[in-house]
């Protein structure tokens, strides 16, 4: 495995979309071992490829698990939303843009369909935190960040 470096705001790169995934070879997992090591070095709860430079639907989430406190490390490659329940709204950074949070309209709930590293078709259902995780990450691979969703929230 190897550190990649981090693509940052500014970089045209981010706002461009991501290809399919279509061999589920040695060099996408190679790809995915170095997105979780960079995501973990720079203390990131998500990675998508194109915050690696890479225009492909690749993303990892580092779920939360009820009751435990290790979490749960999702790798989806061309993941879908099939459908989505409910708001809320909550703070969010990136990888790509440091130093930068602010409040962001999500869905409580995402159905995500996607395959893993070996091409097998998954579905999860994912709520609260996950949620968020998972919707931020994935647009990343449409080129959206998370501030072009920013809501202004009236605080006490
Ligand atoms: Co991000």
């Amino acid at each position: 495995m190897a550190l990649r470096e981090i693509v940052k705001d500014g970089e045209p790169l981010l706002r461009k979309k991501s290809r399919p995934v279509e061999s589920f070879d040695a060099k996408l997992h190679a790809l995915l071992d170095d997105m979780l090591e960079t995501m973990v070095a720079a203390n990131g709860v998500g990675i998508a490829a194109p915050q690696v430079g890479i225009l492909r639907q690749a993303v990892i989430c580092e779920l939360e698990v009820e009751g435990s406190e290790e979490g749960e490390i999702l790798e989806m490659i061309n993941p879908v939303i099939t459908s989505k329940k409910g708001k809320q709204i909550g703070p969010e950074g990136c990888l790509s843009v440091p130093g930068k949070r602010c409040d962001v309209l999500r869905p409580e709930c995402v159905t995500v369909a996607f395959q893993d590293r070996y091409g097998k078709r998954k579905e999860r259902v994912l709520c609260g935190f996950n949620a968020v995780v998972a919707s931020h990450e994935i647009d990343h691979l449409s080129g959206i960040l998370f501030y072009d969703k920013e809501v202004k929230v009236k605080k006490k």
